[in-house]
């Protein structure tokens, strides 16, 4: 009888310690995912301000999102993504378009490239890439400006035959022993002002539900 008793109490003392414990996790997990989330949710809005900064628009970037497709042509976009609208009051003078270049060295590169209204580009940074360090990892705003000479070029500047590296008679530079992987940026840059200029009555009509919060930060 007195074995049952003790036997009882181990279990229910067992069964309390590990409800706690399991609710400990819970606790941990939930507050680290919110924190993730945020993390991510800041690197993205800074990214965005990095290509249409605060005072080039006066709506909340990150919040003013629309839907692109998996596998949308000239994209070319793995999974779903996002693209932003920029706006100032009820006029879009721009948008970001995510793309993916999927012939990078490494496999796919993933880009956002802003665009304004006249087609011209806003600016365009790598968002992750696998290349390799100190060869193709200077696409990368971290590691070299090279992805800045995007900005303000257009289908019209340079003309076709010239958007492409150095190397294949282009405007733009390869970095040295690595062609793979500019020339692959090049051309996702390219296409996605190809997609811009096909779209462009719809990316730039005015949404009677735009967002028009003033920017304040992540
Ligand atoms: C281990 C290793 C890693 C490389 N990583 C890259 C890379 O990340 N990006 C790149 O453009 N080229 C990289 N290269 C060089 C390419 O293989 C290629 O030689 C170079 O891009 C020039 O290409 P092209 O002959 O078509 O102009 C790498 C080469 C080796 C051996």
């Amino acid at each position: 009888m007195k074995a049952a008793v003790a036997i009882s109490r181990s279990a229910l003392f067992l069964g309390i310690f590990a409800a706690l414990a399991a609710a400990l996790i819970a606790w941990t997990w939930a507050t680290t995912k919110t924190d993730i989330e945020r993390s991510i949710r800041e690197a993205e809005a800074r990214q965005l301000l990095e290509i249409f900064p605060a005072n080039t628009h006066n709506n909340s970037l990150i919040d003013d999102r629309f839907t692109l497709e998996a596998n949308t042509p000239l994209l070319e976009l793995r999974s779903e993504r996002s693209g932003y609208t920029v706006r100032i009051d009820e006029t879009v003078v721009g948008v970001i378009l995510p793309a993916t270049a999927r012939d990078g060295y490494s496999g796919d590169i993933e880009l956002l490239v802003g665009v304004t209204a006249d087609g011209e580009i806003a600016g365009a940074r790598v968002v992750s890439h696998k290349e390799t360090p100190g060869l193709g990892d200077g696409i990368d705003t971290r590691k070299s400006p090279w992805i800045l000479s995007f900005d303000g070029r257009s289908l019209r500047s340079p003309l076709q035959p010239e958007w492409s590296v150095k190397k294949d008679g282009g405007a733009f530079d390869q970095f040295t022993g690595a062609t793979v992987t500019p020339r692959a940026v090049v051309a996702a840059i390219r296409r996605t002002l190809e997609y811009q200029a096909l779209h462009r009555d719809r990316l730039f009509e005015v949404d009677p539900t735009h967002n028009t919060a003033v920017e304040t930060g992540p």
